[in-house]
């Protein structure tokens, strides 16, 4: 223990080298909610020993206030308010608002800020060529990685990250843009002309309008299929230090532009195992078929040299249900009974394998459950809405949790560039051997 000036004791954790009379207090550290933490950073200095944790299991990478996760418990708060109660009561643009400024906006801030949003959310012109370099097949997460990340080739008045105003301006930019350069995507892949933002929708309104209107008629806005949509963005809006989170972090570190920090987020939420698991759940139960093929789907989860994960099940923090499957589920009933979709074989087949995962040692020991991707995709399925856009949705949504994590990070005084080191266990120095003496 230290202590404080008033002589309170201060806690510690100290480090003994066995064998050796080495040892180092360090700081223990505690936020406002969650495990206290050792300050590890005079570890090395004072021991000359790294930390070895791959994948950061153990490992607090940065101090937030933005987003609160109790894995055991399945909590899940932005800026305090549980993600139930966001869910249920907010929407999207008023749950950006919070992320980015920390707290609920009265009236005269949220109509301020749903303007600056709506007021950002047509490209420049020039834009549109960029779609023209891709296949028509792209994948439309490498059209939206690219297009955003030559986002900064446009707005050099907006890369000077240490002005609090150029940062404002890229977050409304790229909060506004996304949705815009996401549904482009998806009309460039079907060959249908590209729709512009309509300033008199809602976000997500706006967002399904630019996916779904053509030129050629009228279009109706469904309010089901916008709240389901709004409270899906909701649901993933931003989620602590997750993959793609910690990469926009990192690039954030070095003073990269925010255009390039969340292009490079949305190149890591790609991956299956983290933001692509929407699609491949919808893969999975297209493969499994039937629900009577699901015992032996599972039986080659449980066989590791299948190499097959029960895609939509499990995490790297909720050792619980993760909340937002919970509310996704209930989701899925409400938008499946409202559209008149009676029975939804892919639901069924689902909470089928939900049932029979649950009651399964092997998952259970594990504490696998459902994610939040396990029914994100069925909803959006039963929206119309295509399985190779269901990552870019993800992007969508993540993009203010990207937008508001690197803005925290940059607001730091205390950050520096990120720089983890490394166990080696390579060759020890050696000579070199010219070509003609080698074996
Ligand atoms: C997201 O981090 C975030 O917050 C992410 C996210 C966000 O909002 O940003 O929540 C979004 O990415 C949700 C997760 C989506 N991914 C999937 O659904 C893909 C399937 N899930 C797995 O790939 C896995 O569960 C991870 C990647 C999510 C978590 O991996 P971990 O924490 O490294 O888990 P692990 O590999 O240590 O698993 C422990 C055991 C292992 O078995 P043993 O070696 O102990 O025998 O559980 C097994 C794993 O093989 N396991 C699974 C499994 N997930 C873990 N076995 C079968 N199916 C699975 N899905």
């Amino acid at each position: 223990m230290s202590s404080t000036a008033s002589g309170a004791a201060k806690p510690t954790v100290t480090v003994t080298l066995d064998g050796t009379n080495r040892s180092t207090t360090l700081p223990l550290l505690s936020g406002t909610l969650g495990p206290a933490v050792a300050d590890i950073r005079k570890l090395y200095g004072d021991l000359g020993v790294f930390t070895f944790d791959p994948g950061y299991g153990a490992t607090a990478s940065c101090e937030s206030k933005i987003t609160y996760i109790d894995g055991d418990a399945g909590v899940l708060l932005y800026r305090g308010y549980p993600i139930e109660q966001l869910a249920e009561q907010s929407d999207f643009t008023e749950v950006a608002y919070l992320l980015l400024e920390g707290e609920l906006p009265n009236a005269s801030q949220l109509a301020e800020f749903r303007k600056n949003v709506t007021y950002h959310t047509m490209l420049h012109e020039q834009l549109r060529r960029f779609f023209d370099g891709f296949r028509r097949d792209a994948h439309p997460m490498a059209i939206l990685c690219g297009v955003v990340g030559a986002l900064a080739a446009f707005y050099h008045d907006n890369l000077d990250i240490n002005d609090a105003r150029q940062r404002e301006v890229a977050a409304f930019r790229l909060i506004a843009k996304v949705p815009t350069i996401a549904a482009w995507a998806y009309k460039y892949s079907i060959g249908q002309p590209f729709m512009y933002p309509r300033n008199d929708l809602s976000y997500a309104e706006n967002f399904l309008y630019m996916l779904n209107a053509v030129p050629a008629e009228p279009y109706v806005s469904n309010p089901i299929l916008s709240r389901a949509m709004d409270r899906i963005l909701v649901l993933h809006a931003d989620h602590e230090q997750n993959a793609s989170t910690s990469t926009v972090r990192l690039a954030g570190s070095t003073g990269a532009n925010p255009f390039a920090c969340v292009a490079a987020g949305i190149a890591a939420l790609w991956g299956p195992a983290h933001g692509g698991a929407n699609e491949a759940v919808l893969k999975m139960l297209g493969e499994i078929g039937k629900p009577e093929n699901i015992p032996e789907f599972i039986r080659q989860v449980k066989d590791k040299n299948a190499h097959t994960k029960l895609m939509g099940f499990g995490h790297r923090v909720y050792k619980n249900f993760d909340p937002r499957a919970k509310i996704m589920k209930d989701t899925c009933h409400e938008v499946l009974a409202e559209l008149g979709i009676k029975d939804e074989p892919l639901l069924d087949m689902a909470m089928e394998m939900e049932r029979i995962a649950l009651e399964d040692d092997y998952f259970v020991s594990r504490k696998l459950y459902p994610n939040v991707d396990f029914y994100s995709g069925i909803i959006l399925k039963a929206m119309g809405i295509p399985t190779h856009m269901f990552t870019v949705l993800f992007a969508v949504a993540r993009t203010v949790g990207w937008v508001s994590q690197w803005k925290e990070l940059i607001e730091d005084p205390a950050q520096r560039i990120g720089r983890p080191r490394q166990i080696y266990s390579g060759a020890p120095t050696r000579d070199y051997v010219a070509v003609s003496r080698r074996d």
